[in-house]
């Protein structure tokens, strides 16, 4: 009450009072709930749960319902919200290693809270906002070591990819974005272990996925660079336009860096843009053990990064770096009558893909700012030591096959009981029930023809001892399933 006498006095009139706008009836009392239930997922968080809940009938009911005519009470809905997320699959659990995860880093939380509150637009001038976007960027460009010239901050991995794409394609063919690319027939290489974003990249830029060429890779899956040479001179010969290289740096499914230098000199010989699309494997470039994997990232064009993977944050948080100054206004670039340029200055709109943007980087840029660069490094060290773990466990272990030497955090393997004859279908059934048993959540996922188990560790909070409950519980559910004990239902 005094407050309120307060703020009369400070001649503001309470929200609620000046206009019907939908300002919750008790602020102090949801933000209390809100932070009691965060704080007990962040507890949650912090060790694996013996399996995962399933959702009570009553609220499952509840999801089936129409909408609401009328207001509802906000504490019971958020209520069921966090009862919900809590029954859903969350990365930010330490033995989540399906498919690429996360960390859900707790000052990214703050900072989703943060940025939505003030709702800032980057597609306009957003004042200091700006500012922290183009430090986030800076930041994370010294973190890998490419030669940040400008970029931004994106949706995602696709996102990114395509934003470079489209920079590419601007720069072999000028003005192809106004006048399209005609009759002319154009090619870009990509290794056939990449992630399939970049076709669908190539198939939004107008110049369809049949003039994607997927180059064959060596025996750890990584582009080969004496193939690439070959396609591009042929195509040259044959009139076909090379509009990029994109190397990826770190595969999905087996997390191969392919050999920047050497693809980096063949882009040079031939003047073709070259792209790195390293969304999830790029964090790993800042380490010790794994730099190396990345030599020749400093002459790539462009980069992707995804910094709601291995740097984890919320999604979403991706990043495109460009090496050279520009390139991103001849993309997209314009002038409207609703978006005036002061002279020569761009806005940003001009430099991105998107319009209305939130400003993403603000959960990297917390996090760089409350952990540091150092903590960091030491983070992604030790997932890059755990999948090397893993990968020691499956070779000692006869009744487990490894179907690749680990390059990053990604290992791919199978179980190989003696007495079971279809082994990828018993490795697609076992994960397939790993995945519902809850305790270790990894994904099917297929090598070199072999079904197989495939577990990726980006997660900071899996720890080193957690890491033999892979195999514990994957031999555990497969021995059952060859003894026939198990009978998984389909899903
Ligand atoms: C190498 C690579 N590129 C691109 C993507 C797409 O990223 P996003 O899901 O953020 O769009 C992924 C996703 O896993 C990826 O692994």
């Amino acid at each position: 009450m005094n407050d309120r006498r307060d703020d009369e006095r400070k001649g503001f009139t309470p929200h609620d009072e000046r206009s019907p706008l939908p300002a919750l009836a008790d602020r102090e009392g949801v933000l209390d709930d809100l932070s009691r239930v965060i704080s007990g997922a962040w507890s949650s968080f912090d060790a694996p749960r013996p399996a995962e809940p399933t959702l009570e009938d009553d609220r499952r009911r509840r999801l089936e319902g129409d909408l609401p005519e009328d207001a509802g009470d906000a504490e019971e809905a958020l209520s069921d919200a966090a009862r919900i997320l809590d029954a859903s699959v969350s990365p930010s659990r330490p033995l989540y290693l399906g498919y690429i995860g996360s960390t859900g880093l707790e000052i990214g939380v703050l900072a989703s809270a943060l940025l939505s509150t003030y709702d800032v637009n980057l597609a306009v001038t957003a004042g200091g906002a700006d500012l922290v976007e183009d430090q986030a960027l800076r930041w994370l460009a010294d973190f890998v070591g490419f030669p940040l010239a400008e970029g931004a901050f994106t949706s995602g991995g696709m996102t990114s990819n395509l934003t470079a794409l489209l920079a590419a394609r601007e720069r072999a063919i000028p003005e192809a974005r106004t006048e399209g690319v005609g009759a002319r027939r154009v090619a870009i290489y990509t290794s056939e272990e990449s992630h399939h974003s970049i076709v669908r990249a190539v198939e939004v830029c107008g110049v369809g996925s049949r003039s994607v060429r997927m180059i064959p890779t060596d025996e750890r899956h990584r582009m080969r660079p004496d193939a690439l040479r070959e396609d591009i001179s042929e195509d040259i010969s044959e009139g076909i336009i090379p509009v990029a290289v994109v190397a990826t740096g770190g595969t999905t499914l087996t997390g191969a860096v392919d050999p920047l230098s050497p693809i980096a000199d063949v882009c040079g010989d031939f003047g073709v843009w070259l792209h790195v699309d390293g969304a999830y494997g790029l964090p790993a470039a800042a380490t010790e053990s794994a730099s190396s994997l990345f030599e020749g990232l400093g002459r790539a064009d462009s980069a992707t990064l995804d910094a709601h993977k291995w740097l984890g944050v919320q999604k979403s948080c991706s990043a495109v770096l460009m090496r050279e100054p520009g390139r991103l206004r001849a993309a997209f670039g314009h002038e409207e009558r609703y978006m005036l340029h002061e002279g020569d200055v761009a806005n940003p709109v001009d430099l991105t893909l998107e319009y209305s943007r939130p400003l993403r980087s603000l959960k990297l840029w917390l996090a760089f700012r409350v952990h540091g660069a150092a903590k960091y490094r030491e983070w992604i060290e030790k997932t890059l030591g755990n999948a090397r773990k893993l990968a020691e466990e499956i070779r000692r272990s006869p009744d487990f096959e490894l179907l690749h030497d680990p390059m990053l955090s990604t290992v791919c393997f199978r179980h190989t009981p003696s007495d079971t004859s279809g082994l990828d279908d018993h490795n697609l059934r076992l994960a397939n029930l790993m995945q519902r048993d809850g305790r270790v959540f990894l994904a099917p996922a297929s090598v070199d023809g072999k079904a197989c188990l495939r577990v990726c560790f980006v997660n900071f909070r899996t720890t080193p001892e957690e890491v033999s409950l892979v195999l514990d519980v994957a031999r555990e559910i497969g021995e059952g399933m060859a003894d026939g004990e198990t009978k998984p239902e389909e899903k």
